[in-house]
């Protein structure tokens, strides 16, 4: 399996709750390797666009104002078969139903607040990255 790159986002209920390294302690303990990290704002027109695909569900404006609600952390990772083995560490995007272990059964408060973002595909981790980080910020 090849080394690939997975986007994730640490979201504004970890930040909130100050547990940024300890999420990032999973992420490690998977052998994912955090190779690009920002603290930033998020502003509406990002989170609108970032999770465009979801506009049309009932919980759009909840997520677009939680996601702008507080500080998040975007990152790139990179590892064997990262996009897979980061939705594998991050669990079901529901944590009621996330597995022992996972960072949303270990974290999370709800479906809404679920702690982590990460990318579906390699072909959307490439998308998502684009969208926050230059080429030059990625150090591997
Ligand atoms: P994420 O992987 O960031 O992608 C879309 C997000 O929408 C998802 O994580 C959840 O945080 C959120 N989401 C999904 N279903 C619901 C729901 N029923 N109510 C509120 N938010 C949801």
């Amino acid at each position: 399996m090849a080394t690939e790159r997975t986007f994730s986002i640490l979201k504004p209920d970890a930040t909130k709750r100050n547990i940024t390294g300890a999420v990032n302690a999973v992420i490690e303990k998977a052998a994912l390797r955090i190779v690009g990290q920002r603290r930033i704002q998020m502003s509406r027109a990002q989170a609108e666009t970032f999770y465009e695909i979801h506009k049309e569900r009932p919980f759009f404006g909840e997520l677009v104002t939680f996601m702008t609600s507080g500080p998040v952390v975007v990152q790139v990772l990179e590892g064997e078969n990262a996009v897979a083995r980061y939705r594998e560490v991050m669990g079901a995007t529901n944590p009621a139903q996330a597995a022992e272990g996972t960072i949303r059964k270990t974290f999370s408060e709800s479906v809404g607040e679920n702690t982590v973002h990460g990318s579906d595909s390699a072909e959307n981790a490439k998308i998502e990255i684009a969208q926050f980080f230059e080429d030059g910020d990625i150090v591997g």
